[in-house]
């Protein structure tokens, strides 16, 4: 039986963690059916209603990691203990745990940028630690998330002010001449993901990117998340290295709520009413 929602409902907020300097994790006690690579909507009655992956997962309950952006994410870091928040799916389509994965045959590397490692915590913990390699980015170490969360994390920061100065993709080259990946694993800023991309297409291993695009209904209807074609809460969030080819906007455009495409790097910039 499903424990999603297509409609939204209420949950109490259990608890939550206050994860660095602009994000805080928010935890629920429910079952949810959930696959690494989903996302749920959020709704906050009167504000809006938005998107964002499941970071902690268990029998019992789930969490969510949110960073202060705008209206509704600096409301939800507003909230306490005890308040209720509306919660729509999972939907989407998430990453696949290939069978060499699986079976400790195979080597998969898990690359992660600010706060898209939200997306990817749960991927990791279904990954077998011991063939997995995982690589966080930051600006700077107090914006690094989940550095304690896993014994074997890789960190680098823009500033060099935690772990090594540069970028998760500075290392890859060397990294894969050591492990040979069968697959890369990415979520964050689409210029990095963009990069692990093309590294990935240059040395023939299998690339699954989750995308962010600006959504309103979350399940394939209103079309504001439109990338190339692809409906990215439908046909994605998560895509493959195959997908992503044919994506021509992706790594360069993004739509506005107002639906006008502006360049990837603008994207975030605007300020929209
Ligand atoms: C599939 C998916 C999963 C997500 N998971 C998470 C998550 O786990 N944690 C998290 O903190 N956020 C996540 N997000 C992004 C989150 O939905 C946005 O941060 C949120 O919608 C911002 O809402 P707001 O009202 O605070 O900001 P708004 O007022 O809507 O926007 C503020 C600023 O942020 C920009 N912006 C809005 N949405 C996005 C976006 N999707 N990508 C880049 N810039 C944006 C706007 O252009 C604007 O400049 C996810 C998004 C998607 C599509
Ligand atoms: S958000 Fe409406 S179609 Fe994707």
């Amino acid at each position: 039986m499903s424990n999603g929602f297509d409609q939204p409902v209420m949950m109490k907020i259990d608890k939550i963690i206050n994860e660095s300097d602009d994000t805080k994790s928010f935890m629920f006690r429910h079952n949810l059916d959930y696959k690494p690579g989903q996302f749920i909507m959020v709704w906050l009655p009167g504000i809006d209603e938005k998107p964002f992956a499941v970071s902690y997962y268990g029998d019992d309950f789930f969490g969510i990691t949110v960073l202060v952006r705008g209206k509704s994410t600096k409301y939800m870091h507003s909230m306490g203990v005890g308040e209720q928040l509306g919660i729509r799916g999972p939907f989407g389509h998430g990453f696949s745990i290939t069978d060499n994965i699986k079976d400790g045959s195979g080597n998969a590397c898990v690359i992660g940028g600010g706060c898209g490692m939200a997306s990817l915590t749960v991927l990791i913990e279904s990954l077998q630690d011991n063939n997995t390699t995982i690589l966080t980015g930051a600006t700077t170490k107090t914006t690094l998330l989940f550095k304690n969360r896993y014994k074997d994390i890789t960190i680098f920061t823009d500033d060099g002010s935690e772990g090594s100065k540069g970028y998760p993709t500075d290392a890859l080259e060397d990294l894969h001449k050591e492990n040979s990946y069968s697959i890369i694993y990415t979520c964050g800023p689409e210029i990095m993901m963009s990069k692990v991309y093309e590294f990935c297409k240059k040395h023939n291993i299998q690339c699954e990117a989750s995308l962010e695009r600006y959504m309103k209904c979350g399940i394939g209807i209103c079309g504001q998340c439109v990338c190339d074609g692809q409906m990215v809460c439908k046909d994605g969030p998560v895509f493959d290295s195959q997908a992503l080819g044919k994506m021509s906007d992706f790594g360069n455009y993004s739509l506005l709520k107002s639906g006008q495409k502006v360049s990837i790097n603008d994207y975030g910039k605007w300020k929209e009413a």
